[in-house]
């Protein structure tokens, strides 16, 4: 495996590549098994594997936990290395030094679940991950479902913006008792991380009574209900269709629905998400 911290060498080595299909998965590091299984797939669908490591700052408001985001730059390079990576691109940093002047901008799709209190987070994801994108110049990249607006905001850009670059989702990864791996768990305290399990508690109750249900409403309060007996802070929580990301509003259309969800838990925010179709999950 070999580590490389700027475009220029990352781009030399994959130029003496043959015909291989290059694979690229995208992450910020302080990598877990969710990383991991993108890791897995990156491989299963390409000859080489690319891990980009990079907090972006352009994704970041001004209150977020941009300073004190973990980046435990030896263990990911370990777990890289176990996973089979081939190259780690780990770049200090991927702007101008006086910032950069042009970048992505997304509309619709950034107006909606953690675009509204993110505001300005979609055009940083999307504009990191198309220079990512430019250097690399993978054949697929695969990002995870838990990030599932991020994941259709991305297709959407590839699709827009005609770029040569297939885009691959994973299924989400989760702890025994159903918390989604996530970076940010680590910021839980014991009882924290007691109450975040009742995130996905709250997402499988919905879908188990779903049928009982007679109308979103209904559906709703289920979920709201739970989360507030056990003390947490919902910022959203929607029944989406799971392309367009519009709300969904008829109780019946389920097939193509998912269960989008936003919480705090103590100062932590956690985002999970969960597809209604039956045979998911
Ligand atoms: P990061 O949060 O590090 O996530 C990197 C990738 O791992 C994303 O595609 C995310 O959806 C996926 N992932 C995280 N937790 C997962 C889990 N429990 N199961 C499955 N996949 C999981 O997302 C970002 O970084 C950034 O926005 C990035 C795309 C790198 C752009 O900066």
């Amino acid at each position: 495996m070999k580590v490389c911290g700027t475009a220029t060498e990352i781009q030399h080595e994959l130029a003496s590549l043959d015909k291989e299909r290059i694979a690229l998965v995208p992450t910020m590091g302080c990598l877990h098994e969710g990383h991991i299984s993108l890791i897995e797939k990156a491989k299963r669908l390409a000859d080489v594997v690319v891990v980009s490591i990079y907090v972006n700052p352009l994704q970041f408001g001004k209150n977020e936990d941009l300073s004190i985001y973990p980046r435990p730059f030896a263990d990911d390079i370990k777990t890289c290395q176990n996973a089979g990576v081939d190259f780690v691109f780990h770049p200090e940093s991927l702007y101008p030094d006086h910032g950069i002047q042009v970048g992505l901008q997304v509309h619709g799709l950034s107006q909606k679940l953690c675009g509204i209190s993110r505001k300005g987070h979609f055009d940083g994801v999307v504009t990191v991950v198309n220079i990512l994108f430019n250097i690399i110049r993978p054949h697929l990249a695969v990002f995870g479902e838990k990030d599932f607006q991020q994941l259709r905001i991305i297709q959407r850009m590839v699709a827009d913006l005609h770029m040569q670059v297939e885009v691959v989702g994973a299924n989400i990864v989760r702890d025994d008792d159903g918390l989604a791996k996530s970076s940010r768990n680590r910021y839980l305290s014991d009882d924290e991380r007691q109450q975040a399990k009742e995130i996905y508690a709250a997402l499988q109750l919905m879908k188990r009574q779903a049928n009982q249900c007679s109308s979103i409403q209904e559906f709703l309060a289920l979920g709201y209900k739970h989360l507030h007996q056990h003390r947490i802070e919902v910022e959203y929580l929607e029944i989406c269709d799971e392309v367009t990301l519009e709300p969904i509003t008829n109780i019946r259309i389920f097939s193509t629905a998912r269960i989008f969800i936003a919480a705090k838990v103590g100062s932590t925010r956690l985002i999970d998400n969960l597809s209604l179709s039956n045979h998911e999950e």
